[in-house]
């Protein structure tokens, strides 16, 4: 069998600790699926921040060294064990949470979906992570209402991006929050309604573009802004927690939540859908529908080749990465 080219993580000082190996091709063996995942040929691997944090061992999931990161994948199916939704040669997108950045990755067959046709496997290498987050923190956390403000931090960036498209797919208005004039350029390529500036007076702006606060703030960001995000909500709106890319974890004052009758409310995805496949399919499908009328279309910002991996990953973690970083992998 021919090695299969991978990066590996072989230390844990940063994007520059990954190294381009040969490794023999893996077996259908996920951690997530006792019975066997799917193998696909990577043709797109999509880059978060995770993997960034992973590269310094800052991330909650530490695998041993050396392991090859890369939690999601598109391409083409080789084998998926039975009773699979795809079968050999297939296009999909899946969640391989590790191992991605590589020629040959494996996934769990309930987090491993048809990529529609509309989209390329660069989009699909963006598409599992951020756009079924997005979904469960509007809709399944948020409890989002059509006709509702949503408010989007870090708007630009990939779960920015696909909360904005997510929300106006579920009949919502939104308002992007981003730091530079070509991140705004993004946010209203990604729908916003609404573009403003985050070293501005946003949370006033916000009040008064949707008429007295927002139902929903989704929030990647964290760090001192959160106190005015409790502030820019209506009466009975909802602060979503979903990351800390501003570095610091915000502390709530709870008289605040009682004093406005507001609420803050946890997103973690990953964790969540695990012991869920059939909540996968569900969000699968409603985001197929938004493919399909055109909502949803993921934001391909950079792409690197495979051998450059590293370039992505710093890309990220000095706050320029657009949309998606993805890695295009050659057969
Ligand atoms: N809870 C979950 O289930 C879940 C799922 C997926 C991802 N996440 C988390 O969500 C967060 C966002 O992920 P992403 O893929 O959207 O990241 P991303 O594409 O890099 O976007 C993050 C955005 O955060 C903003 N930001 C503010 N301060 C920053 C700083 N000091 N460094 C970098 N960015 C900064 C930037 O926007 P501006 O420059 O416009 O401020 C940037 O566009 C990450 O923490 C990730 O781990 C959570």
């Amino acid at each position: 069998m021919r090695p299969v080219r991978a990066q590996q993580i072989v230390e844990l000082g940063g994007p520059s600790s990954l190294k381009l190996v040969d490794l023999p091709e893996p077996g259908p063996e996920h951690m997530l699926a006792p019975d066997g995942g799917v193998v696909v040929e990577v043709k797109a691997a999509g880059v978060s921040f995770p993997e960034v944090l992973q590269s310094r061992g800052e991330y909650q999931f530490k695998p041993p060294l050396p392991f090859v990161p890369g939690a999601e994948v598109a391409g083409v199916v080789r084998s998926a064990p039975d009773g699979a939704d795809v079968q050999p040669g297939d296009r999909v997108a899946a969640m391989s949470m590790l191992g991605g950045f590589a020629e040959v990755a494996v996934a769990p067959p309930w987090l491993t979906f048809k990529l529609p046709e509309p989209l390329d496997f660069a989009q699909g290498a963006g598409l599992v992570l951020n756009y079924h987050t997005a979904w469960f923190c509007l809709k399944l956390r948020g409890r989002l209402e059509e006709g509702e403000w949503v408010l989007v931090h870090g708007a630009a960036g990939g779960v920015g991006t696909a909360a904005l498209q997510v929300a106006a797919g579920l009949g919502a208005r939104t308002i992007a929050i981003v730091s530079s004039d070509e991140k705004e350029k993004v946010a209203r390529e990604a729908g916003a309604d609404e573009v403003l500036r985050s070293d501005g007076p946003w949370k006033d702006q916000a009040k008064e573009v949707s008429g007295g606060g927002v139902g929903l703030v989704v929030d990647p960001v964290g760090g001192d802004r959160f106190t005015d995000s409790l502030r820019s909500l209506r009466e009975e709106g909802r602060v979503v927690v979903v990351g800390f890319t501003g570095g610091s974890i915000p502390e709530v004052k709870v008289n605040r939540l009682l004093l406005n009758n507001t609420s803050v409310v946890g997103a973690g995805w990953g964790a969540y859908v695990t012991t869920k496949p059939e909540l996968s399919r569900q969000i699968a499908g409603e985001l197929d529908r938004m493919i399909a009328d055109g909502t949803v279309r993921p934001i391909v910002g950079a792409r690197f080749p495979l051998a450059r991996a590293a370039e992505a990953m710093r890309l990220i973690d000095e706050r320029g990465a657009i949309g998606k970083v993805v890695l295009d992998v050659p057969g």
